[in-house]
């Protein structure tokens, strides 16, 4: 009795989720827009973002929603999970409960976020897995750059930069997420057989207060720095106002990942970050492949999409691809 009366209202609030976001259902029971009703969306794609205090992730629900304006059979209604992996996991089973026509997850961590991807896909809704990755193989399809093939790049590129040598601190992306997997193990591979030494590393979250209080204590340790490594420019960031508060900022080099227009590709161009690495969001390739899935297409499993490195020479011009593995 009592879990009917808490299903009931996940359920109703679920519902009440979808209706407020443009489209009033046509009764109670009915969360699907209804494919006669003039000009109405024909399918509800449900969207959980991880957290969208950072600026990378509002960039990928602005451009689901850009891609989506191109299509009004399409309607997206976007959940934020707040950082929070339980969260997240009650927002897809109400997208299931809700009757949503297919599910886009960009996951918090990959263990906790599996079971309930897999039942959306078990409960025959389509799930596209976007940007951090979910263990195993139950979902529809996946959609994100290669991680680490981005950190075997950064890796390579830093290893020239300063030179075969010198002493480099790494602040990691959140170590339960499959992309601070990659760009650790990827950027390993690639400053592998150098005189490289890594004399300081630390898990920021993702999170520029982190990676600041983390590099303060890496400048506490190290009198000397050549570099940092930072998983997402935001951390990069964080580190570079660590070591300008330090007053070290002009003897370390500091790169990260995201390359977003308004933010890693700005601080490369200010001279704050000496390159960033393009992490795309993925964001119109998911309503692409929503739109296939939803067509009846045969979609692939995963699809990669490509990266530049913008550097000082070559971020007024568009930057350069990097090259595939
Ligand atoms: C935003 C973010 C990005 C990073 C991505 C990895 O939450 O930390 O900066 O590239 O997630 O999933």
């Amino acid at each position: 009795m009592g879990a009917n009366i808490l299903g009931s209202a996940a359920l109703f609030g679920a519902l009440i989720a979808f209706g407020a976001c443009g489209r009033t259902p046509s009764s109670a029971e009915d969360p699907k827009p209804s494919p006669k009703a003039e000009g109405a969306p024909r399918w509800t794609i449900g969207m959980s973002q991880c957290n969208l205090g950072e600026p990378w992730r509002v960039q990928m629900n602005r451009d689901i929603e850009e891609a989506a304006k191109a299509h009004p059979e399409i309607r997206v209604v976007f959940k934020d999970a707040q950082n929070d992996s339980l969260r997240q996991r009650s927002q897809i089973e109400e997208y299931v409960e809700a009757g949503a026509d297919l599910i886009i997850v960009s996951p918090k961590e990959a263990a906790p976020l599996t079971a309930p991807v897999a039942a959306a896909h078990a409960a025959g809704i389509p799930v596209i897995v976007l940007d951090r990755r979910v263990l195993g193989d139950a979902f529809t399809c996946f959609i994100g750059a290669d991680n680490k093939r981005i950190g075997r790049a950064a890796g390579e590129w830093i290893v020239r930069r300063l030179g075969g040598k010198g002493k480099v601190v790494e602040l990691k992306g959140l170590m339960t997420s499959t992309p601070g997997q990659d760009r650790n193990s990827g950027f390993r591979e690639g400053i592998r057989g150098s005189a490289l030494e890594i004399v300081f590393e630390a898990d920021m979250k993702w999170l520029e207060p982190d990676a600041r209080r983390e590099m303060e204590s890496a400048l506490a340790r190290f009198p000397n720095i050549d570099l940092v490594y930072a998983h997402n420019d935001p951390g990069a960031h964080g580190a570079y106002l660590a070591a300008r508060a330090a007053g070290r900022e002009k003897k370390i080099l500091f790169v990260g990942i995201d390359g977003l227009p308004h933010e890693g590709q700005v601080y490369v161009r200010q001279g704050l970050l000496e390159a960033s690495f393009e992490y795309p969001t993925g964001g119109r390739e998911a309503v692409e492949t929503a739109l296939k899935i939803l067509s009846g297409e045969t979609i692939p499993k995963e699809i990669t999409l490509a990266s530049r490195v913008f550097t000082r020479e070559n971020a007024a011009s568009g930057g350069e691809w990097l090259k595939l593995p």
